[in-house]
């Protein structure tokens, strides 16, 4: 059986991957440090696949423990890199922070395995910043970066890329996410974010339940149909499905080249003041929001271009914006009942 390491593997995206990684009949290993998620996810993916994942506390900046694990692991076939910290605001007030941490991190993985693995990194449409055109193809021109955090999802990118050019058995699949939403349908494994939630829906829950106070909306000046601004919302089940068709590609050795990238996003655009629109809707919960000044360093609006992942990768999106909504909000009740 194939046996996959899952670096992050109990943040928000890691540890929905590592459930449709078991679904999918893959032996899972799973290495984090608790940096931005809670050791009590590992109780919770159990209770989901009825396994307990082999999991070993690590910090991958530390180069010879990184060595030292990959080697006392013979049997891993594959690696999907999640490990990185990922706050847009925080990695402008602390951008050495994310350097040091984004780029020590991949780097130690890489070098452990003697750069002979297939590896999917997690990127982000954060590289394209304000497209030319919408939908945003991978074909697009990368810009420069917003923020350090998306500067280092840049720099991995070429890392991966100019470090296959010259090692034939390093294989890569870069996957640019759009923005990913909503919570596994159990409830029993969502996003957790510390402290005030930056992102749109975290808050929105949070605010739903009276965690926090009314929603600002960043901004109702834009050149967009309501005003607010646009973003491609993707379910984090259909983001991490596309995890697996990810590792599988690597495994047919279909592709012609060992470094790819792909969109992943569900095409369609919806606006924030939508967003809460389908909120309501689908949870029949009412929102107190407030409009407010643009945030600094938002684009405008973003949507991807998804057919190369359809047609190459064999994965789409499925999950509809009231199933993201409905499920975070799930989720969010969940966590009133059983704090972490
Ligand atoms: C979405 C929209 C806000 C909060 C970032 C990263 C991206 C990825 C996802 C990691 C924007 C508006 C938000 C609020 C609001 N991160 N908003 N009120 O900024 O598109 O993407 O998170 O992988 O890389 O860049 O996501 O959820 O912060 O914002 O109006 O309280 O909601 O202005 O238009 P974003 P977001």
């Amino acid at each position: 059986m194939a046996k996959i390491l899952v670096t992050g593997g109990t943040g928000f995206i890691g540890s929905h991957t590592v459930v449709e990684l078991h679904q999918a009949g893959y032996e899972v290993v799973i290495v984090d440090n608790f940096s931005n998620s809670n050791p009590k996810i590992l109780t919770q993916l159990k209770e989901i696949t009825g396994k307990q994942f082999d999991f070993y506390e690590l910090d991958l900046c530390d180069e010879a423990k990184v060595k030292a694990f990959v080697a006392s692991q013979p049997d891993i076939t594959g690696v999907i890199h999640f490990a990185a910290f990922k706050a847009v605001g925080e990695s402008v007030q602390q951008p050495l922070k994310y350097y040091r941490n984004n780029f020590y991190s991949l780097i130690n993985v890489i070098n452990a395995f003697d750069e002979k693995v297939d590896l999917v990194f997690s990127s982000s449409c954060t590289v394209y910043g304000q497209p030319d055109e919408l939908p945003v193809t991978e074909a697009a021109p990368v810009k420069k970066a917003e923020s350090p955090y998306g500067n280092t999802k840049q720099i991995a990118e070429e890392i991966l890329q100019e470090s296959c050019a010259v090692s034939p058995d390093l294989r890569v699949i870069s996957l640019r996410y759009f923005n990913p939403v909503g919570a596994h349908h159990t409830a029993l494994i969502g996003e957790l974010p510390i402290g005030v939630p930056q992102n749109l829906v975290p808050f929105i829950t949070q605010s739903a339940i009276g965690k926090r106070g009314p929603i600002t909306v960043y901004g109702n000046d834009y050149p967009t149909a309501d005003g607010s601004a646009i973003r491609d919302y993707i379910h984090v089940v259909d983001l991490a499905k596309a995890h697996v068709a990810a590792i599988k590609r690597m495994e047919s050795k279909e592709a012609t080249s060992n470094y790819e990238v792909f969109n992943l996003g569900t095409g369609k655009g919806s606006s924030v003041l939508e967003i809460i629109q389908a909120f309501e809707q689908s949870t029949g919960e009412k929102l107190n929001y407030t409009i407010g000044p643009r945030r600094e360093g938002d684009i405008e609006q973003v949507w991807g271009d998804v057919t190369k992942s359809a047609t190459v990768l064999g994965w789409k999106a499925e999950l509809h914006v009231n199933e993201m909504m409905s499920s975070a909000w799930k989720w969010e009740k969940y966590l009133k009942d059983n704090p972490f």
